[in-house]
């Protein structure tokens, strides 16, 4: 025990001649934490101005513990309470990624549940599904939002999205970064937090990814951390955060972490709000002596740029109304203003990059136009911008923003690979008949996907909902393209009406099936938190 205790010590302090201190050990051993984070109590918390000033600017963390307390989400949301109220709401699922990827299928969708299903069926303690997800809008008023941030001021009037993540614990996240501003509270479990403050970056051992992302993620394996491949780890200072249920951590944007969720029902609620670059100051005119500075108000006071209902498309990972929408509209619209010029569709097309991925069309373009085109001239000017509602910006959001199929029903589409589908098609038509449920039953088995999709698939192939047995010499290559064409939409080549397609392009289809790569917005990294 002694000789253990010893070996393990010189292990995590000293390097052993050419081995490095906590090669091949957790995330963590390679140094002790040395940054202390500040922590609070709802009596000693600072004010909307001194948190924007001291850890929002500034870029510090924060640590705020029985913060929310007083919410619904702490002391009510047991399983039953959330299955009975908000059971028919939907959520996202992920699956934990430690034996390989794969993409939970919830009732009726892959990468999707209702609550009830998912709390029947998909919550044990050796799941290995979990939400990551939007949080549904019924259910704001079960969580509450940090004075510091949501007594008054400007920051209070900046909340972009809402995500909701439910585990039965046992996950671990890669260290990533995050796009937006966050307020992550926990109302049941614990959470064991790593904090490196962004400055480190250098030393991460960033994961390459495509120019234009303010994403990121490390390549660093935090269960066993390959100190030969990734030395630099050893030079970064950082924080050991436990949080508790009732306590909230403010995580600044862009702020790297890495977050173990305890072996327990762990439910968290993330507010993201607005980056703020570059602000000096902040509205805070609508903070005043009468203003409640001590406690926590329900989510649903405060307006929220893409909430979402609990059905249909979700919007994870959309931008900002303020400054992404309304400011690069307008810089955009002040430009061309000057040469006589106002927004087209032609030119939204050229500014989101349309000839990068082909799929979103003009016609997205005129209509995401038409929305805050008040003087009906087909253009945006820089008084429409300027006067745009949210409404009219979400409007115009759901029609520009590239669209992300994990948010879709659509998901199947992408999450079952086009090749193991041809291949599986391919290995059935072998028999010379092949029957509906089998064929519907080696579907879901090959791919994990569900049997609606199953379903679909024989469909095209049989060519009519009532027939229930194929022929195999019947199957021609064109039905059986006929029968993926959604597969091939989403993942086959480029389309053809892409003008600006390149000639030589190497028909990658990886290039779309990793469609989250694309967005401009980071979160898609979060793994899991
Ligand atoms: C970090 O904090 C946790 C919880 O308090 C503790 O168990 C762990 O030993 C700490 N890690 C280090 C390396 O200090
Ligand atoms: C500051 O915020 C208030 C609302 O809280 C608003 O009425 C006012 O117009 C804002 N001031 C500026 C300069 O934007
Ligand atoms: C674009 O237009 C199509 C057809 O109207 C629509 O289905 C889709 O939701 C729109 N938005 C995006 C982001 O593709």
């Amino acid at each position: 025990m002694e000789l253990l205790v010893l070996l393990f010590c010189v292990q995590s302090s000293f390097s052993i001649g050419s081995i490095p201190a906590g090669h091949l050990l957790p995330l963590g051993f390679q140094r002790p934490p040395s940054v202390e984070i500040d922590e609070f109590t709802p009596e000693n918390a600072p004010n909307p101005e001194a948190f924007f000033q001291n850890y929002l600017k500034p870029s510090r963390a924060a640590v705020f513990r029985n913060a929310v307390t007083n919410a619904e989400a702490y002391s009510g949301w047991s399983d039953e309470y959330i299955a009975k109220h908000f059971g028919d709401l939907e959520v996202r699922l992920e699956g934990k990624k430690e034996k390989g990827s794969f993409i939970p299928v919830g009732e009726t969708h892959m990468g999707r549940d209702n609550l009830r299903h998912f709390i029947e069926h998909s919550k044990g303690p050796d799941s290995r599904t979990y939400v990551v997800s939007e949080l549904p809008k019924p259910m704001y008023s079960g969580s509450t939002v940090l004075p510091s941030v949501g007594a008054c001021g400007e920051m209070a009037k900046r909340f972009v999205e809402i995500d909701i993540w439910w585990s039965s614990g046992g996950s671990k996240s890669m260290i990533h970064k995050d796009a937006y501003n966050q307020i992550n509270c926990l109302y049941k479990g614990t959470k064991y937090w790593k904090l490196f403050e962004h400055k480190y970056e250098k030393w991460l051992h960033k994961h390459w990814e495509p120019e234009n992302e303010i994403g990121g993620f490390s390549d660093i394996q935090v269960d066993k951390v390959d100190m030969l491949a990734h030395p630099n780890i050893a030079k970064v200072p950082w924080s050991n955060i436990t949080i508790n249920a009732g306590d909230c951590l403010f995580l600044p944007k862009s702020y790297y972490h890495q977050v173990d969720s305890s072996q327990t029902n762990n439910l968290a609620i993330s507010i993201l709000f607005s980056r703020f670059d570059g602000r000096e100051t902040l509205n805070m005119s609508d903070c005043t002596s009468e203003t409640d500075y001590r406690t926590a108000r329900p989510l649903s006071e405060f307006d929220v740029m893409w909430e979402w209902s609990g059905h249909g498309m979700m919007s994870m990972g959309n931008g900002d109304f303020e400054e992404n929408f309304r400011k690069e509209l307008f810089s955009a619209a002040s430009e061309f203003d000057n040469v006589g010029k106002k927004i087209t569709p032609e030119i939204l097309a050229e500014y989101y990059g349309d000839d990068e991925d082909g799929k979103i069309k003009l016609g997205n373009y005129t209509k995401a136009i038409s929305v805050m085109d008040t003087n009906n001239d087909n253009e945006l000017d820089v008084e429409e911008i300027q006067s745009a509602s949210w409404e009219q910006i979400r409007q115009f959001g759901l029609e520009a923003e590239h669209f992300e199929p994990s948010n879709s029903y659509d998901y199947e589409y992408t999450a079952v690979a086009y090749d193991e589908l041809l291949s599986l098609i391919d290995d059935v038509l072998k028999q010379p008949e092949v029957e509906r449920k089998n064929f519907i039953k080696a579907y879901v088995k090959t791919t994990g996907g569900t049997t609606t999709f199953g379903n679909k698939v024989f469909t095209g192939l049989s060519g009519s909902e009532d027939v229930n047995i194929i022929k195999s010499k019947d199957i021609t290559e064109e039905i059986v393209d006929k029968a993926l064409e959604k597969w091939i939409f989403y993942q086959g080549p480029t389309p053809d009406f892409d003008p600006n397609q390149d000639e030589d392009r190497d028909d990658n289809a990886d290039d779309d099936i990793l469609p989250s790569e694309k967005q401009v917005h980071e979160s898609d990294f979060r793994d899991e938190l």
